[in-house]
């Protein structure tokens, strides 16, 4: 791990996710005692503002943590404005790092790069950095976000650009979904519990679904959004990844090696992403015309055929998962915000019950974490029937409010400082995914695929989504017959 003194440098100081994400993350670590108050935090960025300013726009976003706090903190943080390649500014950063040392009598130096930027210029900083600020007889760790690539070929660029400056040992490449809660969780609950471990299989497992959906809509990020796509967006990455953990075999251990490496297994037994066993849809006005379509967005071609909504079949080859339909969807401005995964079990033999329904497991991940499994029981009282009840364990009602779970970036910030790379994405595994995702992404982007058909903003996504979950072997339970507030999956 690192120790109390380690200078911490954000790029792209001043962009948004910077002063999202980031700077909030750090604070959070910093006022829940997670970071030392002896660290020195800079941010760097090409824009001209002072250190007074600076400091403003940040803490605009802290949360929690009083005055005192806050300004605690920002006393570790200093702004220094430069380009990307100039040698000139990142001298100026050497120097401050190096004074900072020298004061704190630090040998070995200990020194994090965060590069809040967009993937155009990570090689350029990096570079910059390792010709100018790099010290070799230190470590250093240096965090880079996605998105990595916008395909294979790119990301293997941008690869084989990235590897000559910086080590796999020092490259940390975030997906944020790696750093919450529940994802955290999902290697113990299904190798910590037997109940779990021993019917996770084919022989048991009718269907899984991962499913993200999001209750607002591109939102003046469309003229990002419109050459990415949801399936670039949310499901290459997050999705995929947390499908990953669900599937994967057990790992001899916690080791982030023996983690990943099984993990790397896994994607390689994915079948290819087939071209018909997809949905795809694009928000069109909501029903009371209050929320503007896609289309609406100024900065989106007026004709894009822009995939807000997605739906995909996944089959897994291998002894576990032959034959289980595996479901991965994701919309923008559909009629909540959830993410969560729903596995399906195989129904129980007839004889005993006329109807019975089957169990599921549901693992919410936000919002509110949750892990519940549908299960049938009697009614209780006189009464011989059946119905089914539930067991619940939902966060808030079982953990006080004191609990502290850390934000998805705070979480990484920390393992990264621990230098744990259990949650970063490895090189290999990052080809992979772009490897099963480019030829679907093609096939979406050429004029061989249908447009996406068009839901309204804030509905439940596109019509044929009840009919597509029903083809991949998700049974809907009779209304009624269980109460959930949360029952319908769709
Ligand atoms: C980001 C996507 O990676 O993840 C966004 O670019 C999306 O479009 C976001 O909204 C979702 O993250 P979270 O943590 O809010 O679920």
């Amino acid at each position: 791990s690192f120790g109390n003194h380690v200078s911490i440098v954000v790029f792209g100081a001043s962009g948004d996710l910077a002063k999202k994400k980031t700077f909030p993350a750090l604070f959070g670590l910093f006022r829940e005692g997670q970071l030392p108050s002896s660290v020195k935090i800079i941010g760097y960025a090409r824009s001209e503002i002072d250190d007074a300013d600076f400091k403003k726009r940040i803490s605009a976003h802290f949360k929690g943590g009083d005055e005192n706090k806050i300004q605690e903190f920002l006393k570790l943080t200093s702004y220094i404005s430069g380009g990307y390649d100039s040698e000139e500014s990142f001298t100026k950063l050497k120097e401050s790092i190096e004074s900072y040392e020298a004061e704190n009598g630090v040998e070995k130096s200990e020194r994090l790069f965060y590069l809040a930027l967009p993937p155009s210029t990570f090689t350029t900083v990096a570079s910059t950095l390792k010709k100018v600020v790099y010290d070799k007889n230190g470590t250093t760790r240096l965090i880079v976000e996605k998105p990595f690539g916008h395909d294979l070929e790119s990301s293997r660029t941008l690869q084989k650009d990235l590897a000559p400056l910086f080590t796999e040992e020092e490259l940390y490449r975030i997906d944020h979904y790696l750093g919450k809660e529940m994802v955290k969780n999902l290697l113990v609950l299904r190798f910590g519990n037997e109940m779990f471990n021993g019917v996770w299989n084919k022989d048991h497992i009718k269907s899984i679904q991962v499913s993200f959906k999001e209750a607002f809509g591109t939102q003046g990020r469309g003229g990002y959004f419109d050459s990415i796509g949801i399936v670039r967006d949310v499901m290459q990455n997050h999705l995929l990844q947390v499908l990953t953990l669900l599937t994967m075999d057990r790992p001899v251990s916690f080791d982030p090696e023996a983690v990943r490496d099984e993990k790397v297994k896994i994607l390689k037994a994915f079948g290819e992403l087939e071209t018909d066993d997809i949905l795809l849809g694009q928000y069109g006005k909501s029903e009371d015309g209050k929320e503007p379509g896609y289309l609406d967005d100024e900065t989106v071609k007026s004709d894009s055929k822009c995939v807000t909504y997605a739906a995909l079949g996944i089959q897994i080859h291998n002894e576990r998962w032959e034959g289980v339909p595996i479901v991965l969807r994701a919309g923008k401005a559909l009629d909540e915000s959830k993410v969560e995964i729903r596995i399906q079990f195989k129904p129980v033999a007839r004889g005993m019950f006329k109807e019975i329904q089957r169990n599921e497991l549901v693992i919410r991940i936000q919002p509110d974490e949750a892990v519940y499994l549908k299960i049938n029981s009697k009614i209780p009282g006189i009464s011989t029937e059946t119905s089914m009840t539930d067991l619940d364990l939902t966060y808030s009602t079982r953990y006080s409010k004191d609990f502290w779970i850390p934000e998805a970036y705070e979480a990484l910030i920390r393992d990264c400082y621990l230098g744990n790379h259990s949650n970063f994405v490895r090189d290999d595994e990052l080809d992979i995914s772009w490897a099963l995702f480019t030829p679907l992404l093609n096939y979406i982007e050429s004029d061989k695929a249908p447009a996406p058909e068009i839901y309204p903003y804030g509905s439940k996504g596109p019509k044929g989504l009840r009919d597509f979950l029903k083809k991949h072997g998700y049974v809907f339970a009779d209304e009624g017959t269980y109460q959930w507030p949360l029952t319908n999956p769709t």
